[in-house]
């Protein structure tokens, strides 16, 4: 019997892997995808739950979906509800005590037990025709990690896809809710990685970004019995990996940026020359109330030494304006550190404070108008860096591996080495590989490109076809 799921993914690259992977659960039971919610039989919130807007959403989203339930029923048929993913975790039973018409709450550790939670909600509905959802709770931390029970990836891939290496988090940052709904650190071994990794690239994936929440902190046993850390695992996934093109990884902690690391961005051609760093603020004192173990200094040495193993690398970063007790001074070097840095983007965001974490019950919490200048204030700044960083490409010649067509006939989309999406004219044919490309004007979002030159050959691009196929 073949049916639809819709699933909508919110929040981090991990929430879009996960997603992937319950499609990948869900297809064995006939479940195909669709982006229609109206014509689905089951849909899942994949759900973030970092800051408070995040976890707002899907409320409102549930609200969104009730009357189409009900509707359904009225009809003599369902609509099955599952909510997954950080706020499903965090939240639990109050999900469904907040919007009953949920059928099953899973949480992220659990997306392996879909089929079986299906199968109850589906039992439980045979019982009264209509009504609230059937409830189901599934957010144990169970004992086996959840990659070991999960379907490996058989469709066509895109030409940039995400492998995750690692989940959970130790680090307890104090304004951060992810330990709480991630868990605790686990590192996959490198031979399913290596594995998976081949497996994607056979399926048409020419760039991996490998992810964990701290996903230089993976740690594991080489194939040859030894420890290794995650600069070894991208070197065994550049010389281990025919075909793979590039690589990249997030999230980083500055802690975990250790010498083997940083010294593998000279070294492998295939790590691209991008790195996403957070660092959240400028101030030390801020720093070490937030619980990140490192000072602005130390941050700025570890950017020092990746520019000297790489001086073309570009970086990026998260920033929090408004934590606890954040004066004008702290908030002046946060501004500073940017100025000293410089960066190619990067995220800021007003300080949410989180139920259950530490900061969240400090007495000097930031009033939402001093919150909105600052964040303001470090948008501007870091927005003319992004439009400095952009504008020194143009006239340069790099390297793009196109990923799809772009919304204009003719027009094809991809990203150079660091991250910049790049929109030019050229062949379906060339998706999929890395071509060189004549930057030739900055748009908003993305830069204007004109391909220098076509790779030989009248077949298709390596890859292409089954990126074709999959569009
Ligand atoms: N593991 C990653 C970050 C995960 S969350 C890391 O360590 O960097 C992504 C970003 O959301 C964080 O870097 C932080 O800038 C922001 N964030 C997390 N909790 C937040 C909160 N309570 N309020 C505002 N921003 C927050
Ligand atoms: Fe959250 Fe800090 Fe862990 Fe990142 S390192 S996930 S910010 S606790
Ligand atoms: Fe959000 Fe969970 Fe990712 S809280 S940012 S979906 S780890």
């Amino acid at each position: 019997m073949t049916r639809k799921l819709h699933l909508k993914t919110y929040g981090c690259q991990m929430n879009v892997y996960d997603s992937a992977r319950m499609a990948d659960v869900l297809a064995p039971l006939g479940y195909a995808l669709t982006d229609d919610a109206d014509e689905a039989d089951l849909v899942i919130l994949n759900t973030c739950h970092i800051r408070e807007k995040a976890g707002e959403k899907v409320y409102s989203e549930l609200g969104r979906l009730r009357p189409l339930k009900a509707a359904r029923q009225a009809e003599g048929g369902d609509l099955l509800l599952a909510v997954a993913g950080c706020v499903a975790q965090a939240e639990g039973a109050e999900v469904v005590r907040r919007a009953p018409h949920v059928d099953i709450v899973v949480g992220p550790q659990s997306y392996h037990q879909l089929p079986e939670l299906i199968a109850r909600a589906t039992r439980a509905a045979s019982g009264p025709a209509s009504g609230p959802g059937r409830g189901i709770v599934a957010t144990d931390f169970p004992a086996e990690p959840k990659f070991d029970a999960l379907p490996q990836p058989s469709e066509a891939q895109d030409v940039s896809v995400f492998l995750a290496v690692q989940e959970g988090c130790d680090k307890f940052c104090t304004f951060c809710v992810v330990p709480y709904t991630r868990g605790a650190e686990y590192s996959r071994p490198a031979a399913d990685i290596l594995a998976e990794a081949r497996r994607l690239v056979a399926l048409g994936a020419r760039e991996i970004t490998l992810l964990g929440q701290n996903v230089n902190a993976w740690h594991g046993d080489g194939p040859e019995g030894r420890s290794w850390g995650f600069g070894r695992l991208v070197r065994a996934l550049a010389d281990g990996v025919p075909g793979l093109a590039r690589i990249r990884y997030t999230t980083s902690h500055p802690l975990d940026m250790d010498d083997d690391l940083i010294a593998a961005h000279g070294e492998v051609p295939a790590l691209m020359p991008f790195l996403h760093l957070p660092v959240q603020s400028g101030s030390d004192d801020v720093l070490a109330r937030m619980n990140r173990r490192h000072t602005a200094r130390q941050y700025e040495a570890i950017v020092d030494r990746l520019r000297r193993a790489r001086p073309d690398i570009a970086l990026s970063s998260d920033f929090i304006v408004g934590f606890p007790g954040e004066s004008d001074r702290d908030f002046a070097e946060t501004l500073a550190l940017i100025e000293r840095v410089g960066f190619a983007q990067a995220f800021s965001f007003k300080y949410s404070p989180r139920p259950g974490t530490p900061a969240a019950g400090e007495p000097r919490q930031i009033g939402e108008p001093e919150k909105q200048a600052r964040l303001a204030a470090v948008q501007d700044l870091l927005r003319r860096q992004q439009d400095e960083f952009n504008r020194r490409t143009v006239g340069r010649r790099v390297a793009v591996l196109f990923e799809k067509p772009g919304r204009h006939p003719g027009q094809l989309v991809g990203r150079t080495p660091w991250l910049q999406s790049v929109h030019a004219e050229g062949k379906v044919r060339l998706i999929g590989a890395e071509v060189e490309v004549e930057i030739t004007g900055v748009r908003p979002n993305s830069l204007a490109g004109r391909v220098v030159t076509q790779p030989p050959g009248d077949g298709p691009a390596m890859a292409a076809s089954a990126v074709g196929a999959a569009a």
